[in-house]
């Protein structure tokens, strides 16, 4: 038989990420969200996922408590265990886009250049920052783990926005304040931005 690739046929019959799209009826990216701890990333993240999941749409959150109990339960925060951190949750999520599904991680990940090679591992172009812009303030008066208080004592070295910095996104695709915005006004501006990308022609 004729095939591409002599060493390993098999490859030339390797279901595509355009088939599974097709399986699914919708175009996977990743949808990432970048700010300070408290700021509700994960809660805007799991409100989208039910969302999108209601117009039939499959999507996979990557959060703290699934990755950093799990495959990066050996990593800390200092600069390099961030990057490191970082850098396999984007291997991951590559592998779920490559899968089809919409994949939404909630991650401080906090400069630009984190940013910018996650991005790089997964793809510019399926790449989708949203910065989740709620001010220090009022984090740390949410202080919903008490981790915030336990850093300005000292008791967490490296905290984000306190002992270790967060620079905010360049061109964000969406920026949302929790502040400012309710759950439901948050999700209604990412529906808007996402629902056309997703959309399978
Ligand atoms: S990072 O910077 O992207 O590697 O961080 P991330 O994996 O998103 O983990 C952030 C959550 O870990 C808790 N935590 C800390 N955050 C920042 N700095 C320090 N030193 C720290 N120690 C523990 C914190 O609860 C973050 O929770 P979220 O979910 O962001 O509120």
């Amino acid at each position: 038989m004729e095939t591409k690739n002599n060493i390993y046929p098999i490859f030339d019959r390797m279901l595509q990420r355009s088939d599974k799209e097709k399986l699914l009826k919708q175009r996977s990216i990743m949808i990432w969200f970048t700010g300070l701890s408290g700021s509700g990333k994960s809660t805007i993240a799991i409100a989208l996922e039910r969302e999108l999941h209601k117009r039939g749409l499959l999507c996979r959150i990557l959060d703290g408590d699934n990755i950093r109990s799990g495959i990066n339960n050996n990593l800390g925060f200092s600069p390099e265990d961030r990057i490191e951190n970082i850098r396999r949750i984007a291997e991951v999520s590559k592998l779920f886009v490559d899968s089809g599904i919409i994949t939404i991680a909630a991650f401080i990940s906090p400069s630009n250049s984190i940013r910018k090679m996650a991005a790089d591992i997964i793809g510019k172009d399926d790449f989708l920052e949203i910065f989740v812009d709620t001010p220090l303030a009022i984090c740390e008066q949410r202080d919903v783990k008490g981790l915030y208080a336990k850093a300005r004592k000292g008791e967490i070295k490296n905290f984000t926005g306190i002992s270790a910095p967060f620079e905010a996104p360049e061109c964000p695709a969406l920026t949302l304040d929790t502040s400012v915005l309710s759950i439901e006004e948050s999700i209604k501006l990412l529906l808007e931005l996402i629902l056309p990308k997703i959309k399978l022609n």
